[in-house]
C-alpha cells in the first residue's frame, strides 16, 4: 500500500477542464448552494425552491420541484437543436451495429412507454427489467421514467428464483425481457428463464418480450407480448408524466448481511443532479468526447453512467452487448479505436484480465484517442493502476479510480483529473459538496490511519430507503455511529488526507466488482438436502479480488467428493446465478465453532489466506482447525505446483 509515486494532471486536459481548484473550497462553504446549482442546470416542470429537508434518517432533495426523468435525458437535448447526436453506438457481440441518436431514442421510448400505458402501467407501479446489454434496456428504464413507472432492473445473470424474489419483495406488475441474449458466442435463453420465474410471481400481469436471437420461444397467452406488437401502432410521441422531484425513480436490488437482498431505492431530482454533476466533472466530460462506460446496466454503475449520467449531459456512449473476449482477446481496444473513444470508465477485474492476457492485445490498436481512464467497483492495486496508465493511457491519460455504491446512487470519492495529482491506487479525495469521514469504533474522527468509512451529511443522490423496509434501513447504515451513514467499507486516511479504500467490513464479499452476501451463498448450499451446513467466505484472488470458497459439513458426517462440489456448484448457479457458484469448496466434518456455537468466521479467513491463525481460544474444538489449515495448505501447494 506504500505507494509514493505522484501524476499530475496533463496541463492542457488542466486548461479546459470543467473543475478547477477553486471548486472544493467553494462547495465547502455552500454545499447546499453547490447542489442547487447542479440541480438548476436539470430541466424543471416546475422548479424547486426548497433544497434539502433532513429527517434523519430521511432526506428530501429539492422536494417542491416537479420533473421528468426521461425529459432531462432526452427531449432537452431535441429540444436543444440536438435531436441528431448520437446518443448510442450499439455494438453487438457478433459485429452487428447500428447508431442511435437522441431523437430516435426518444421516439422508442415514447412507443413502448405508450404501449406501456396501453396495457394500464401507471405511475407508480413497479415494472422489473430483465434484458441483455441491447439498446432496448435504456429504451425499457426511460419508458417506465417516462409515465413514472419505478423500474427495477435486473442483472441478465440471475437465476428464476433470484429474477422471482425481486419481483414479488416489490410487487412488480409487469416484467420487460428479451428471448434471448448474446455472450461470448453462446445465446442465453431469458425468456425460458423468465417463465420459470414467472410460475411464481402472483403481481406480474404483462410480460413484454423483444426480440433479439429470434429464437422461438413460449408465449404466455393474455399474459406475454412481443415488443413489436405492443409498439406497432403507438405514436413516437409520448407527453411525460410530471413528477414530484421526490418520487421514486428506481429500484435496485444489493446484498446486504443477511440472504435477503436489499431494494435500494432512489428517487428522482436528487438523483439526477448527483449523476449529472459527476459524470460531467469527474469524467470532464465535453460535447467531443466519445464516452465508453463498460458496465452492465443490471449493475448501479449502468444506471448512473451509462444511462442517467451521460444522456443528461447529452454524451455520445459506446454500448457495448457482448464479452471482452469475442471472438478475441483485443475487442476492447478494436471498439475503442474504431469509435475514437476518449473517456474509458471500467473495473479492476477487467484491467487484471487484460494484464493476464498480455500487453500485445492493446499494443496491435490505436488507442491514441482517450483521454481519461476510470475505474470503479472494486480496490485497484497500484500495479494494475500503473499498468492501466501505462499500457492503455500511454503514460499520457488521466486515471480517476472511483468510490461509491449502490447506495450513494453516484460517485463520492474520486480525483478530479484536471486538478489531482495522482497516487496510484488511491481513490483521493471526496468530491466537492459531500462530507465523507474515516472514524474510529467509537465514532472519533480518525485524521491519519485506519477506520470505517462514514458519511456525515446528507446528499442529492443519496438512497431514500430500503423497499418496504425503513427499520433494516435504519440499522444497516444509520445505527453504528450517531448522524452518520456507514459506508461498510474500511478505509485508510493518509497524511494528504487522500483516502485508500480498504474493501468491505461485513460478511459481504467482492466479486468481480459484484456484491455478493457470505450468507446469500449459504442458504443456496444448504437447500441440498444433503449438506448439514455451509460456511462462505472470500478468498483474495490475483484477477477477481475475491474468490468464493465454501466450507461444507455433510449429514450424517458423510465425505465429500468433486461430484458433490460439482453438484452443489451447480446448484448454486441454478439457484442464484451462475457468478454466484463459489470457485472452491471444502468439505470438512464440522465447522469451526465457538462453545456456544457460532461459527468462527474470522478463522476460515484466515485459513483461506493462509495466515497464521488468529485467536482459537473460544474454540471447542481445536482439532477442525487444524486439520482444514493442513488441508488448504495443501491446496494452495497444488494449485501453485
Ligand atoms: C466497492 C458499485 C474500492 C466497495 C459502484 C463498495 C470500491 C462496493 C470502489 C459497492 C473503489 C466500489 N475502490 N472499493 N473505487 N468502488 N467499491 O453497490 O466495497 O455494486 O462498498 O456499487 O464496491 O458496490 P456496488
Amino acid at each position: 500500500m506504500h505507494e509514493p509515486r505522484r501524476f499530475p494532471p496533463h496541463p492542457e486536459l488542466s486548461a479546459r477542464a470543467h473543475a478547477q481548484p477553486d471548486i472544493y473550497a467553494k462547495a465547502a462553504a455552500d454545499p447546499e448552494a453547490f447542489w442547487a446549482e447542479w440541480a438548476q442546470q436539470l430541466y424543471w416542470e416546475k422548479p424547486f425552491t426548497q433544497v434539502v429537508d433532513w429527517q434523519e434518517p430521511f432526506a428530501r432533495w429539492f422536494a417542491d420541484g416537479q420533473l421528468n426523468a426521461s425529459v432531462n435525458a432526452l427531449d432537452r437535448h431535441i429540444a436543444a437543436g440536438k435531436g441528431q447526436r448520437i446518443a448510442y453506438y450499439f455494438e453487438g457481440e457478433r459485429g452487428d451495429r447500428r447508431s442511435v441518436t437522441y431523437a430516435e431514442l426518444l421516439q422508442e421510448v415514447c412507443r413502448l412507454a405508450n404501449g406501456m400505458r396501453k396495457l394500464g402501467i401507471t405511475a407508480g407501479d413497479r415494472v422489473a427489467i430483465y434484458l441483455p446489454m441491447i439498446i432496448e434496456l435504456p429504451v425499457a428504464v426511460l419508458a417506465c421514467a417516462r409515465i413514472g413507472a419505478i423500474h427495477s432492473v435486473i442483472f441478465g445473470g440471475f437465476s428464476a428464483d433470484a429474477i422471482a424474489d425481486r419481483i414479488n419483495d416489490s410487487g412488480c406488475v409487469a416484467l420487460i425481457t428479451a428471448d434471448g441474449g448474446y455472450r461470448r458466442g453462446n445465446v442465453l435463453a431469458l425468456k425460458a428463464i423468465c417463465d420459470e420465474a414467472l410460475r411464481n410471481t402472483p403481481s406480474i400481469k404483462h410480460c413484454i418480450v423483444a426480440q433479439r436471437t429470434h429464437e422461438p420461444v413460449h408465449m404466455q397467452a393474455g399474459r406475454d407480448i412481443a415488443w413489436s406488437a405492443l409498439i406497432a401502432d403507438q405514436p413516437d410521441t409520448c407527453t411525460p408524466a410530471v413528477m414530484d422531484a421526490e418520487s421514486l425513480l428506481f429500484l435496485l436490488y444489493t446484498s446486504g448481511t443477511t440472504a435477503k437482498p436489499k431494494g435500494i431505492i432512489h428517487s428522482t431530482a436528487g438523483y439526477l443532479t448527483g449523476v449529472s454533476a459527476t459524470h460531467k466533472l469527474i469524467f470532464d466530460y465535453h460535447e467531443d468526447d466519445i464516452y465508453w462506460c463498460t458496465a452492465d446496466v443490471g449493475w448501479i454503475t449502468g444506471h448512473s453512467y451509462v444511462i442517467y449520467g451521460p444522456l443528461c449531459n447529452g454524451a455520445t456512449s459506446v454500448f457495448y452487448e457482448g464479452s471482452p473476449d469475442f471472438p478475441e482477446r483485443d475487442r476492447w481496444w478494436e471498439i475503442i479505436a474504431r469509435y475514437k473513444v476518449s473517456i474509458l470508465y471500467t473495473a479492476p477485474t477487467a484491467i487484471r484480465t487484460f494484464m493476464k492476457w498480455g500487453d500485445e492485445h492493446p499494443a496491435r490498436h490505436d488507442l491514441a484517442s482517450l483521454r481519461i481512464l476510470g475505474s470503479v467497483g472494486e480496490p485497484i492495486n497500484p500495479e494494475a493502476w500503473m499498468w492501466y496508465r501505462e499500457k492503455i493511457g500511454n503514460g499520457r491519460c488521466a486515471i480517476v479510480d472511483t468510490w461509491w455504491q449502490t447506495e450513494t446512487g453516484a460517485i463520492m470519492i474520486s480525483p478530479l483529473p484536471g486538478i489531482t495529482h495522482t497516487p496510484p491506487g488511491s481513490a483521493t479525495l471526496p468530491f466537492p459538496g459531500l462530507d465523507i469521514d474515516v472514524v474510529d469504533e467509537h465514532g472519533t474522527s480518525v485524521s491519519e490511519g485506519v477506520g470505517y468509512l462514514v458519511i456525515r451529511k446528507p446528499w442529492p443522490s443519496m438512497l431514500r430507503g430500503i423497499w418496504g423496509d425503513p427499520e433494516r434501513y435504519q440499522a444497516t447504515y444509520w445505527a453504528r455511529f450517531p448522524h452518520c451513514y456507514l459506508a461498510g467499507d474500511g478505509a485508510r486516511r493518509d497524511a494528504e488526507g487522500h483516502f485508500w479504500l480498504l474493501g468491505r467490513i461485513d460478511d459481504v464479499m467482492n466479486v468481480s466488482g459484484h456484491r455478493i452476501a457470505t450468507t446469500e451463498v449459504e442458504s443456496a448450499l444448504i437447500e441440498d438436502q444433503r449438506v448439514a451446513e455451509a460456511a462462505v467466505t472470500g478468498k483474495t484472488d490475483a484477477v477477481t479480488g475475491q474468490a468464493i470458497c465454501a466450507f461444507v459439513s455433510l449429514r450424517g458426517g458423510a465425505n465429500g467428493s468433486s461430484e458433490l462440489a460439482a453438484e452443489l456448484r451447480a446448484h448454486v448457479a441454478h439457484s442464484l446465478g451462475k457468478f454466484m457458484a463459489p470457485k472452491y469448496i471444502m468439505f470438512t466434518p464440522e465447522l469451526p465453532k465457538t462453545r456456544s456455537g457460532k461459527i468462527m468466521r474470522r478463522l476460515l479467513r484466515d485459513i483461506v489466506e493462509g495466515r497464521t491463525l488468529g485467536d482459537t481460544t473460544t474454540l471447542a474444538d481445536a482439532n477442525v482447525i487444524t486439520e482444514l489449515a493442513q488441508r488448504a495448505q495443501q491446496e494452495r501447494a497444488s494449485e501453485a505446483g
